[in-house]
């Protein structure tokens, strides 16, 4: 192989690669032309390789050579992309339509609390107001508190196996926030006046308006001549608050074990305005509010004298109040884990998120 034949073949494409560049306008084009040269198979790139086809003592000579070569093509190209990309920017700017900064960004997604804590808050809050504690239980119960305790016999069907999830060691995970009611009687003694916000697990199957782990918020109010008319009046009052309007309700006799009298309390459901959806399951009323006098056998095994006290309780469907009032139609979102429904409250109301047909 001979240097001169190789310094004028370098030259050449030199001079090639210059004159290709006339004209180039894109910097898409500009890449294919310097592939021509530079690229592997390109006629610069090619001759990259031939070092090792020279004399030993030309090799150093030819290397610097196709190094020198390399570069100044290398560079030729660098400096006209820099150009046309620039040319490139400039021409779209100066395209009104490409770019309008007037329009409006996207929105972010702002976090929140999860709409049962945002519900239980206000309902602690509102109930604070009325001189209320707010206590807490164990997840983990005995059958004592659970049912025994709140006059529930070993026959009842709500002790069923399909209500309750059993525990290995004995225990069971509470059905409801009502095992609270006696653990609050030993602990203060009358009068009482508390709220319980909880967890609570059912063995359930899971659709719209079902779910296996869902919240409650006990309440439990004793002291002399407690009656029905603070029951329900507090019931409205609490209602009232949360909706910050007046809510539709009726009362129809229900059936506790641990109230005597018992109450179920509806309100018009708030999802379909009384119309009836899958959430009322088409009655327009949801079952909010299981209520009732305390059972004097509960009070009793609390250890309260039921000729001296009275009381009311009320084990209100948190979860359920939570879709209410900001229209999720579906309580699967609520353990989901969709961030839809972790969005700012105020965004929820409205058409709602989950299955509403
Ligand atoms: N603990 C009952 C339930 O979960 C609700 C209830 C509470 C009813 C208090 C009456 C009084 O079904």
């Amino acid at each position: 192989m001979d240097i001169e034949k190789l310094q004028q073949q370098l030259a050449d494409i030199q001079s090639q690669a210059k004159s290709s560049l006339d004209g180039v306008a894109s910097v898409q084009a500009l890449r294919e032309i310097r592939a021509r040269f530079l690229g592997k198979k390109g006629t610069l790139g090619k001759l990259m390789g031939t070092v090792r086809d020279y004399l030993p003592e030309q090799r150093g000579q030819a290397g610097q050579a196709l190094n020198k070569a390399n570069k100044a093509v290398g560079e030729l190209f660098e400096r006209m992309t820099e150009q046309i990309a620039s040319k490139e920017v400039a021409a779209e700017a100066s395209q009104a339509s490409a770019f309008d900064p007037t329009l409006p960004g996207v929105r972010p997604m702002l976090g929140n609390v999860h709409p049962v804590t945002a519900v239980q808050w206000e309902i602690e809050h509102i109930f604070q107001r009325l001189g209320f504690t707010v206590e807490a239980g164990p997840e983990m119960e005995s059958d004592y508190y659970n049912f025994e305790a709140l006059n529930i016999p070993a026959d009842h069907p709500a002790r069923d196996m399909q209500d309750t999830f059993w525990l290995k060691n004995g225990m069971l995970l509470r059905t409801h926030t009502s095992p609270v009611q006696n653990r609050s009687m030993k602990k203060f003694g009358p009068p009482i006046r508390c709220i319980v916000p909880g967890r609570c697990f059912r063995y359930e199957t899971i659709d719209a308006s079902h779910e296996n782990t869902f919240h409650q918020c006990e309440g439990l109010m004793v002291d002399r001549s407690i009656s029905i008319a603070n029951l329900i009046a507090v019931m409205k009052l609490l209602l009232r608050e949360v909706f910050r309007r007046e809510v539709k309700v009726r009362l129809r006799p229900g059936f506790f074990p641990f109230v005597e009298p018992g109450f179920e309390l509806d309100m018009s459901c708030l999802i379909c305005d009384g119309k009836g959806c899958a959430t009322c399951k088409r009655s327009g009323w949801i079952e909010i509010l299981p209520c009732g006098m305390v059972h004097p056998s509960v009070l009793r095994h609390g250890g309260i004298d039921p000729h001296e006290y009275t009381g009311f309780a009320f084990g209100l469907g948190l979860t359920r109040l939570a879709m209410m009032k900001y229209g999720i139609g579906d309580i699967r979102v609520m353990n989901a884990g969709d961030l839809r429904a972790l969005v700012h409250p105020s965004r929820l109301t409205g058409p709602g998120i989950g299955a509403n047909t």
